[in-house]
């Protein structure tokens, strides 16, 4: 199995990459959505990407949302300047944030990223979230019932500009995060370019196989975040969600092929063609997350895996259910 898969833009993405959104208190130290500001956690980051690229990683997951693009830029300067790795073998995506969805506030968004990560060209940026928020210091923007507010712009204007930002050689590849079907099929009629990715959540206990279906016959890539269920997560999961890493399918499957229940989770994917982003922190782990080139699930193994599926999310949002283009208010 090729360690790489193409996108629509002609550029090849590697199939595993490393997620960087952390997700525990202490790590991304965001305190409660009424006080989310960003705080950065560049120092953590450089440390994380080296271990990254000494276990083999060649593609990094980022946000201007995880305040750490300034660690990760350092991070890659460092391999490069060493020497070990060219810039050209990295790939790095990154994503405009939903304060950022008029036109000209989504340009100064992909420029600001740039500036952060210190690249001259980003290898795909993606739209985070359909529904664009109230512009201004607060990420999650809300009222006083604690619900989202809305703002100017829409994802058809910050695709405008992501367009744009191809045509000005900033930007490789171009794509969607969290959208639904109808979202994806409404950006289509007005698009120039068609989007590489959608990065959703994915894993056994929830599959989305008919988003997945809608994706593949669009020539769209998607790329599953939260590919091991997220259960580090204490801020934003779904308490109901059970730990994927426990279930017993995945651990008899594991046991079969001397593999751990996360390297199923994660070769399920890649073999259904999906990019995953599975993040740690810890340089074992990481080893481990990329060594799914050396086993195959056979269909056996594959439909088990499908038997899993609980369609359910482990992050729903809910503060955002108001808003016109929350995502899930649609089936898929
Ligand atoms: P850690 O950083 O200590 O390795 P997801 O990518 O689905 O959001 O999951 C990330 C969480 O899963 C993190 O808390 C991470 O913790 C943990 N994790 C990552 N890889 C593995 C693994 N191979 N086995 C067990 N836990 C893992």
């Amino acid at each position: 199995m090729d360690y790489t898969i193409k996108l629509n833009s002609g550029y090849e993405m590697p199939l595993v990459g490393m997620g960087s959104w952390l997700g525990k208190d202490e790590e991304v130290k965001f305190k409660n959505f009424q006080q989310m500001k960003l705080t950065e956690i560049n120092i953590e980051m450089e440390k994380i990407m080296s271990d990254a690229f000494d276990a083999g990683y060649r593609h990094i997951d980022t946000a201007f949302l995880y305040g750490n693009q300034k660690g990760i830029g350092k991070g890659i300067l460092k391999v490069i300047t060493d020497g070990k790795i060219l810039r050209d073998d990295i790939f790095v995506t990154t994503k405009i944030w939903n304060t950022s969805h008029t036109y000209a506030r989504a340009k100064e968004a992909i420029y600001e990223n740039l500036r952060q990560l210190g690249l001259d060209y980003i290898d795909l940026m993606l739209i985070h979230w359909p529904m664009a928020f109230k512009e201004g210091d607060d990420i999650f923007p809300l009222d006083s019932n604690g619900k989202v507010i809305e703002g100017e712009g829409h994802f058809f204007e910050a695709w405008k500009a992501l367009e744009d930002s191809i045509e000005e050689g900033h930007v490789r590849s171009i794509g969607v995060s969290n959208f639904n079907h109808k979202q994806i099929e409404r950006l289509l009629e007005k698009a120039k370019i068609r989007p590489a990715v959608n990065q959703v959540e994915m894993h056994p206990y929830y599959q989305q196989k008919k988003l997945r279906d809608y994706c593949k016959e669009k020539g769209i890539i998607v790329t599953a975040f939260s590919p091991l269920g997220s259960p580090g997560d204490t801020n934003f999961r779904n308490k109901q969600m059970p730990n994927i890493l426990t279930d017993p399918v995945l651990a008899e499957i594991a046991k079969k092929h001397g593999k751990s229940p996360a390297q199923v989770a994660l070769r399920w994917a890649v073999q259904n063609g999906v990019i995953v982003i599975p993040k740690s922190a810890n340089p074992v782990r990481m080893k481990e997350n990329i060594s799914i080139f050396d086993f195959k699930l056979d269909n056996d193994e594959m439909k088990k895996v499908e038997g899993l599926d609980r369609n359910m999310r482990c992050f729903n949002l809910e503060m955002c259910d108001n808003h016109k283009e929350f995502p899930f208010k649609e089936e898929y």
